[in-house]
């Protein structure tokens, strides 16, 4: 496995893949690397012919106040992680080359970035664009890998995709949990016990939003209120949103229509950790 710094290193490594027929496939992280970061390399691995694994803690995409510095930074088990998932390279850029100090341009996202975690963290999709729209232009993969996990940020790096025509296909892939069905997120690490047990009812929350969309004649109003009193109900959670929108354009409340599909999207703080988890459903 090559282990690269240099964007014009990569860029050769990949044209040298490139030039031998093989298919090109990217995995952006920001490290603190697990399971779920394993089997989008997994997935890429299967589909691709090489693999690049990004690990990068991108300052642009945090806001004053959170936590960019205390963000967790593990390279050492994060190289062994993507050897033993087989990545082929893996490109871990220094702040200054992916922003220069002369740098001046960014790629502003739309409509998509203006609502959910784009009201409670304003900017910030600005800043996965930017490095995104960057990370692809270094990497020039055929596909890229992004989780369901962060579902506004897969739906954005679409349409960015989209419209920016970059020539390339964006694959999502399904969430993995731990046992209890916590999403596996890089700041669980931060969870103290007893938040670790509360963090369950995100979860736990998703599915009886799934339960009520298949089995009951709720409207996406009242699932969202129910989501919402259990949330509540653990008495540890701070709920920022908790919705059923439209899996495409985020629109919500949705309709409710026999056979239709929403996606349930919560965000919420524990202590002084924030978790985000969905789930797309169907109603009945
Ligand atoms: P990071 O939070 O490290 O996540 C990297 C990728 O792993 C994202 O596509 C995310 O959705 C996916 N992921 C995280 N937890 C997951 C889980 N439990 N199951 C499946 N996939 C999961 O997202 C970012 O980094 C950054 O914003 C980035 C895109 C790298 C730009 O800086």
């Amino acid at each position: 496995m090559i282990v690269e710094d240099l964007p014009e290193q990569v860029r050769q490594h990949v044209r040298e893949a490139r030039r031998k027929g093989l298919r090109v496939g990217c995995v952006p992280t920001m490290g603190a690397l697990h399971q779920g970061h394993s089997s989008l390399i997994e997935r890429a691995r299967e589909e691709c012919d090489f693999v690049v694994t990004t690990i990068f803690v991108n300052p642009t995409q945090f806001l004053p106040g959170e936590d960019y510095t205390r963000y967790p930074r593990t390279l050492e088990s994060d190289l062994r992680c993507c050897a033993d998932t087989g990545a082929d390279l893996v490109f871990t850029p220094q702040t200054d080359h992916m922003y220069p100090d002369n740098a001046q341009t960014t790629v502003q996202p739309g409509k998509l970035a203006e609502v959910l975690e784009g009201v409670i963290r304003p900017g910030h999709f600005a800043g996965v664009t930017t490095i995104v729209a960057k990370l692809f232009a270094v990497t020039e993969p055929d596909a890229a890998y992004f989780g369901q996990k962060d579902f506004q940020q897969q739906l954005i790096i679409r349409q960015m995709v989209r419209d920016l025509k970059l020539p390339v296909e964006i694959v999502t892939c399904p969430i993995v949990r731990e046992l209890d069905g916590l999403a596996m997120s890089s700041r669980n690490r931060y969870l103290s016990a007893g938040e670790r047990s509360a963090a369950v009812e995100l979860s736990r929350a998703l599915a009886e939003a799934s339960r009520l969309a298949a089995e009951s004649t709720l409207d996406s109003l009242q699932i969202s209120e129910r989501m919402w009193s259990l949330l509540q109900s653990s008495g540890q959670l701070e709920v920022q949103y908790a919705v059923l929108a439209d899996p495409e354009t985020l629109e919500h409340p949705v309709q409710r229509t026999s056979g239709g599909r929403a996606v349930a999207l919560i965000a919420a703080r524990l202590g002084t950790t924030r978790l985000i988890d969905n789930e797309l459903l169907r109603f009945s």
